[in-house]
């Protein structure tokens, strides 16, 4: 095959998911892919050395999961962080069953680890809004942790108000609505290995 007509790795990844989205969905209709399993799973890989090596030997680093939405994310990321770690979760939510924020946030999980004198790290799947971290952080902040930061996997860059800024962003995401690697609508998509934007 000539190197002008052959399909580059991260094509290929599209066009497989592009295949198989329907089996996943049961036939409903995405707008397009946006993300590859391929390109999320490269862009996970270098988060997760760029955190291991911004902390010293010594310190106890935690990682909180903002349930539901980065289950997956930080089941990838921490299986990418080769340093020693504690993973926890905070359940919160903000979004009903469309498909803008509500802008309420509702703490239905708070977790039990010490946070004194650890480097927290909070892990989001999107910051969109940035109505769920203004509402969560203040409240890690008051637990005294040796730092606080954010890894969020998307970042819209939407947040008119946004009071604590991520240190580490996967990508920065377009604005459509986003599904997939668990981010959801009305609960459904979350498992699809993709992220994808669906139809307006
Ligand atoms: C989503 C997403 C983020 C948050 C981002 O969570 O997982 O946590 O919204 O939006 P924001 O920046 O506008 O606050 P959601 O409340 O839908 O719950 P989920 O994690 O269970 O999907």
């Amino acid at each position: 095959m000539k190197a002008e007509t052959a399909l580059s790795h991260r094509d290929m990844e599209y066009e497989e998911a592009e295949r198989e989205f329907p089996a996943y969905t049961g036939g409903r209709p995405l707008q397009r892919i946006v993300y590859s399993a391929g390109e999320i799973g490269a862009r996970v890989e270098e988060l997760g050395e760029e955190i291991a090596h911004a902390y010293g030997p010594d310190d106890g680093v935690l990682l909180v999961g903002l349930l539901k939405g980065s289950f997956v994310f930080l089941g990838d990321l921490v299986r990418c962080i080769r340093r020693p770690i504690h993973v926890d979760f905070l359940v919160a939510s903000s979004y009903g069953k469309g498909t803008t924020s509500s802008g309420e946030v509702k703490l239905l999980y708070d977790p039990s680890t010490p946070m004194r004198g650890q480097h927290i790290i909070v892990v989001e799947d999107i910051i969109d809004s940035g109505t769920t971290l203004n509402r969560l952080m203040g409240s890690l902040e008051a637990r005294d942790p040796a730092s606080l930061e954010i890894c969020a996997l998307l970042h819209k860059h939407v947040a008119k108000n946004l009071e604590y800024e991520a240190r580490w962003i996967g990508f920065d995401a377009p604005n459509e609505f986003l599904v997939g690697y668990g981010l959801d609508h009305a609960e459904d998509f979350r498992h699809l290995p993709f992220i994808a934007s669906l139809p307006t």
